[in-house]
């Protein structure tokens, strides 16, 4: 088989290392890639919204499988463009359609859909220019702090946390005044929810499913989960305290009822939901759902998959995924960003990347790279993902620090303390 990977990140080129190790892919390609990307197959010059040149690529490569990466071309409807046109509708697409999107690509549609399905998750209101006032209201009627959610996609940044009440009605009324463009002409006021996160993955046909290995990811810049927040700093998997009795409950209070809910809808869904969970006392809430995997969960947590992951995703694709096994390894595997200095606020690029030749016992998934003359070089904010695999966390994660040290690029940056909450 043929298989395009849309996106260019660490996630990108963790499930092409996957993907590559299935004896049915034949060729890999990737639009638009990386550095790392280019050493499993050919990267394509096309952006991941540009659909009339992916449909090119796909048709001159004879692509068979496409496997979306990140939400914004599925929440652009990157899957019912292949199903309407004529000459890509039998080509399978992994990804919900721009229905199930919806899921990520509004709030207020993922907690009216949650409040239906009755699946656990903060308190909320949603909030528009014309109930303002009850907006207002619903504020006074939480207690610190307040959570403000941008409805649409707003790049990770649409979140805001704030304690002062006050301040917090000023946010919501800038929010609505286009704080976050057309993404907060809505927005979802919540509760908030005191707790430790993790991340669940499954892949689905929208009939039957199979649960991923569960990570958790570090957000925060500095250590001790300070300072502002980033795409993701590392990852953890297994999180211990995600034992069977806890995935029980999320299997049963929120795998299954999203899943039973799409079907109830009448939203047809491929692919992969991601839980963004938070644990209350044992008890499991959706903070979000996703609708794709985690950047840098997906690191992490596909080196703990033995199964063959184009064998799911076909399944996903076929409506066969009842069929399918998905087999864990039990070690522990521990990812560490690299990132550039000054990260999340402006940092530099076209920093020559050193050492990765001597990396051993540690898979380096490359997140901001580009070739330029010969070398790699630094081309994000999150540069590489370091990850491994050990008996432990302790010993998962010496691994990828030994690692980290050993690459070399100006102003590098990683955190040193994750695993320190586990
Ligand atoms: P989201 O984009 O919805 O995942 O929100 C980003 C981050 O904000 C989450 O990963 C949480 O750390 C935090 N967050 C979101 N909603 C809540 C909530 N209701 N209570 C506490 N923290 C929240
Ligand atoms: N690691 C969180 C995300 O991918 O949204």
């Amino acid at each position: 088989m043929n298989i395009l990977i849309i996106g260019s990140g660490g996630r990108e080129h963790a499930l092409g290392w996957k993907i590559k190790q299935s004896e049915k892919t034949e060729n890999l390609y990737f639009a638009p890639g990386n550095a790392g990307t280019s050493a499993l197959g050919d990267n394509f010059e096309v952006g991941v919204s540009d659909f009339p040149g992916l449909k090119k690529a796909v048709l001159e490569n004879q692509i068979n499988l496409v496997v979306v990466g990140p939400e914004v071309p599925l929440v652009d409807g990157i899957h019912d463009f292949f199903t309407r046109d004529s000459e890509l509708k039998n080509i399978k697409v992994v990804g919900p359609k721009k229905a199930g999107a919806q899921l990520e690509g509004s709030k207020d549609f993922a907690k009216e859909f949650m409040r239906r399905h009755n699946i656990p998750t903060a308190k909320y209101f949603s909030v528009t220019k014309n109930n303002l006032a009850e907006g207002i209201e619903f504020l006074g009627s939480l207690t610190d702090p307040y959570v403000l959610k941008a409805d649409g996609l707003a790049a990770g940044k649409g979140v805001l946390i704030i304690d002062d009440l006050e301040e917090a009605k000023n946010s919501l009324r800038e929010m609505l005044g286009g704080k976050f463009g057309q993404a907060s002409n809505k927005v979802v006021v919540e509760e908030f929810l005191s707790g430790v996160e993790v991340s669940v993955f499954v892949i689905t046909d929208g009939k039957d499913y199979k649960i991923l290995p569960e990570a958790k990811d570090y957000k925060r810049i500095g250590e001790g989960d300070t300072g502002l927040n980033t795409g993701g700093m590392g990852a953890i998997s297994p999180v211990p305290f995600a034992d069977e009795e806890f995935m029980g409950k999320v299997k049963s209070r929120i795998i299954i009822p999203t899943i039973n809910g799409l079907q109830d809808d009448q939203i047809e869904y491929n692919g992969f939901i991601f839980f963004g969970l938070i644990n209350i006392n044992s008890d499991p809430f959706v903070i979000e759902y996703n609708v794709r995997l985690g950047d840098p969960e997906t690191e992490a947590v596909l080196m703990r998959v033995k199964s063959d992951l184009v064998d799911l995703l076909e399944g996903a694709a076929d409506g066969t995924l009842a069929e399918k096994e998905i087999i864990f390894d039990d070690r522990t595997a521990a990812t560490v960003m690299l990132v550039a200095g000054g990260y999340p606020e402006s940092y530099e690029k076209g920093k020559v990347i050193n050492g990765l030749d001597r990396v051993a016992n540690s898979t380096v998934f490359h997140a901001g790279t580009k070739m330029q003359e010969n070398n790699v070089v630094t081309n994000g904010g999150r540069v590489l993902a370091v990850s491994s695999l050990g008996e432990n966390m302790t010993e998962a994660l010496a691994s990828s620090y030994r690692n980290a040290e050993l690459i070399q690029f100006e102003k590098k940056y990683y955190r040193k303390d994750l695993g320190f909450d586990l």
